[in-house]
């Protein structure tokens, strides 16, 4: 039976390397629309998890993957040694029925696969240069284990000729060619943690091929799960069309913090002025300015670009500027506190400053890049007696800064409070009447008047 055909009638097995926030919502999605999934991931321990019918990202529900996960027989206590309890029905031995998902660390079982996707992380090195490793080392996998007539699609964001490149290269070092002996598709996750309105299912999907037949199967693959597709014509336009979708969203949050600074110098409320041009039904769409950039996205991505660009002897001057008034966030919201705590005739150093929400951003738990880091190492160099609540981060590990997250009702004494992410949860109107200084860096007390508090 060839690919299409297995792909149209649910029959593909399907992998997916890299179980984290892009790559679990994509394989129970798969799964539950009748595939029959294996992840791989390098952690042993979310593999467990997962073949333990347990989510551990907070947008899946464990309910999903326990049903998903149950579609396979499992031999009792065999999910302990994380990778080799589901390995038994991945080798045959018990063919698992339609719409399963295992998990597994044995990358050997990827030639088994007739698709595999890819969704590891794409970092920045030290020095602000694109960290290809974690995709070196599953396209390495993937090149072991190839065999003709699978599809390979890469879904971690990266910069443009990634997949034509890097990986194309490497995969035909085994003497098979991308386009006729197997398929290969780059195609952007757009997967926004947090956010109810749009899922993996309802937010359509780019692809684009290294010909015309990758692209076809790869659209195939993704229309039996997500209801639009859209196929453009290479896999430079696919990969170019996310980081535009990210650059876009760095350049216009950076704008709109630098309003933000601006407003504030001319005593104007800028939270006034985004919500009454928001209200133009046409040419403008509300940014909110914040205390600065967050998780593995927006504060990476437009780098990818801008590395990739400076090869063409191209300079992105709007990303440059972006990241320099958002990587200044941070320092504006110490200052806002010192401006809070001067008013009540108190330093920084000694007071009693808490965070509310440490999270990059609200309703996730994800500490990746997130503001809260620089905030607290700021406060914490200026002597500030640090301590924080976040329902969704327990505990805080940063630089000699070890901290527990604390309930909300038992956050007293406190000199400063600083919301720093507005999670859902939050009582904010017992917030507005509990300190005696507020810095709001959300305007999560929107509507609160008080000389006590202080907005961006
Ligand atoms: N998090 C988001 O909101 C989001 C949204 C869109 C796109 N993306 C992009 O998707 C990609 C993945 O991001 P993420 O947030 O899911 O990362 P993540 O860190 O949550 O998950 C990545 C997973 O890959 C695993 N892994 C790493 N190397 C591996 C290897 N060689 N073999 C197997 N597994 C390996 C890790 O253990 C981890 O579980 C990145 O390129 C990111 O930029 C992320």
């Amino acid at each position: 039976m060839n690919l299409k055909h297995t792909i149209r009638n649910r029959q593909a097995k399907i992998g997916v390397i890299g179980l984290g926030y892009v790559g679990l919502p994509l394989a129970v999605e798969f799964a539950k629309e009748g595939f029959d999934v294996t992840g791989f991931d390098i952690d042993a321990w979310k593999v467990g998890e997962i073949n333990a019918g347990r989510s551990y990202i907070l947008d899946v529900k464990s309910e999903d993957v326990a049903r998903v996960a149950a579609a396979v027989p499992v031999s009792a206590g065999a999910v302990a040694a994380a990778g080799s309890a589901r390995d038994l029905a991945v080798t045959g031995v018990e063919a698992p029925p339609a719409g399963s998902l295992r998990a597994t660390t044995d990358m050997s079982h990827l030639r088994d696969m007739d698709v595999v996707d890819i969704c590891v992380p794409t970092p920045l090195r030290k020095t602000k240069d694109p960290d290809l490793s974690y995709v070196v080392q599953a396209v390495e996998a993937v090149k072991t284990h190839l065999r003709p007539g699978q599809l390979i699609i890469l879904e971690s964001t990266t910069y443009p000729g990634t997949t034509d490149e890097v990986v194309r290269p490497a995969l035909e070092e085994r003497g098979l060619t991308a386009g006729t002996d197997f398929y290969l598709a780059f195609s952007p996750e757009r997967v926004d943690p947090g956010n109810h309105a749009y899922t993996t299912k309802t937010i359509p999907k780019v692809v684009g091929g290294v010909n015309a037949l990758s692209t076809e199967l790869a659209s195939d693959l993704y229309s039996s799960i997500i209801d639009t597709v859209i196929p453009v014509s290479s896999t430079r336009v696919a990969e170019m069309v996310k980081l535009l979708e990210n650059t876009f969203r760095a350049v216009n949050i950076g704008l709109v913090n630098e309003i933000a600074l601006m407003s504030h110098r001319m005593d104007i409320d800028v939270w006034e002025v985004i919500d009454a041009a928001a209200t133009k039904p046409f040419g403008f769409m509300p940014f909110y300015p914040g205390p600065g950039l967050g998780g593995h996205c927006i504060p990476i991505d437009p780098s990818y670009l801008s590395w990739k660009a400076r090869q063409y002897g191209f300079e992105c001057r709007f990303i440059e500027l972006a990241s320099h008034v958002n990587g200044s966030m941070p320092e504006f919201v110490v200052e806002r506190v010192s401006e809070a705590l001067n008013s009540a005739r108190k330093p920084i150093n000694g007071s009693k400053i808490h965070l509310f929400g440490v999270a990059y951003k609200k309703d996730v738990s994800d500490m990746r890049e997130s503001p809260a880091l620089d905030i607290l190492e700021l406060l914490h160099r200026r002597g500030a007696v640090l301590s924080y609540t976040d329902p969704y981060v327990p505990h805080l590990q940063h630089g000699d800064l070890n901290l527990g997250s604390m309930p909300e009702e038992q956050s007293d004494g406190i000199d400063c409070a600083v919301i720093c992410t507005n999670h859902r949860v939050f009582n904010y109107q017992a917030m507005a009447s509990r300190f005696p200084l507020i810095v709001d860096t959300r305007n999560a007390l929107k509507g609160v008047q008080a000389a006590h508090i202080f907005r961006l």
